[in-house]
């Protein structure tokens, strides 16, 4: 049972499979105005170390329709404040933290101190949200997820780490094209061939990546906190820009697929990121719904009035 959304790994195959199906069905809600609000009266603390527009809007928007009210926090943690103290008093006032941190483990630090939710909303080791709505979005092209091939041409840090944690759960293959140092990192590869077998790979060859491909994913090639290795990072990726000669190696139906923010001209050329196998729009509604289904699992207080994590903690201590 995961009381936290930090990493794929704490959740099982059957858990993932649930969000994306209540994701589905989030959407179908929304689609045709039905009130679901299950977080009303609950309030959600919304931590931004970094600039955001999908993650933040759509978490408040997402909060808002479940009938909840978001607090924006536009600070970096650990400065004022240790993180502890923070997540302590958090605690006592809001239901459920969101956090965009640079550090990995000051997520980490606040989920173990906190007794309500915390949810990762982009570290620089990990991205979940992305991928589940990512994974909404190619499923709804594509009809289903099993048997598919990703091939996430670029930087194997956060995006990618999760895709390759997604694909320990369900049955995608998921290759890594990447030049050589810009691998995933071997924590995250070896939890993900443990348990996904053979279908996470790593190549730094365009050809033998894109063969077969049912969707091509692409991520900017300097992440946030990177800027001092621009440079360096657009010299090692210029051969493995996203382009109509690039997409041509993937399957001919295959799908494009990218987060966003793009840099245009760079990771991808303007004819692939607008072009008709672009996807790009559809995953971004989606984090609307992907992050609904994930609050609510969270945060939905049971006949005890408690959430599942706060639930966790009182037996434990008892
Ligand atoms: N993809 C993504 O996380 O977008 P933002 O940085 O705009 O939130």
């Amino acid at each position: 049972m995961y009381t936290d959304l930090i990493s794929f790994q704490d959740l099982t195959a059957e858990e993932v499979m649930d969000l994306l199906s209540f994701a589905d069905e989030l959407k179908r809600l929304q689609r045709h105005h039905r009130p679901f609000q299950p977080l009303l009266g609950q309030t959600i603390a919304m931590i931004f170390e970094k600039p955001s527009l999908r993650t933040r809007v759509t978490f408040e928007v997402g909060i808002m329709q479940l009938g909840g009210h978001a607090v924006m926090l536009e600070t970096r943690l650990g400065e004022r404040e240790s993180v502890s103290d923070v997540a302590r008093n958090l605690d006592r006032w809001v239901d459920g933290i969101v956090a965009r941190t640079f550090s990995h483990d000051v997520l980490t630090e606040m989920a173990a101190c906190a007794d309500i939710p915390v949810i990762n909303a982009l570290s620089d080791r990990l991205h979940p949200c992305q991928i589940l709505a990512d994974a909404q979005a190619l499923r709804e092209h594509k009809g289903e997820l099993s048997n598919l091939k990703l091939a996430f041409v670029g930087d194997g840090n956060n995006v990618c780490a999760s895709w390759f944690e997604f694909a320990a759960h369900v049955p995608i293959s998921v290759t890594l094209i990447c030049p050589p140092g810009y691998e995933v990192e071997p924590e995250i590869r070896s939890f993900a061939e443990q348990h996904a077998g053979g279908r996470v790979q790593v190549t730094h060859d365009l050809e033998e990546g894109l063969k077969d491909a049912d969707a091509v994913y692409t991520d900017v090639w300097t992440s946030m906190g990177q800027e001092k290795e621009k440079a360096k990072r657009e010299k090692a990726f210029a051969p493995y820009q996203v382009n109509a000669r690039v997409m041509a190696l993937a399957k001919k139906d295959a799908v494009f697929m990218h987060c966003l923010p793009a840099k245009r001209g760079l990771e991808v050329t303007d004819d692939v990121l607008d072009g008709p196998q672009s996807i790009v729009l559809d995953q971004a509604e989606n984090r609307l719904h992907a992050q609904k289904a994930v609050m609510v699992r969270l945060m939905e207080r049971g006949k005890d009035g408690m959430c599942v994590k706060r639930r966790a903690r009182m037996s434990n201590k008892s």
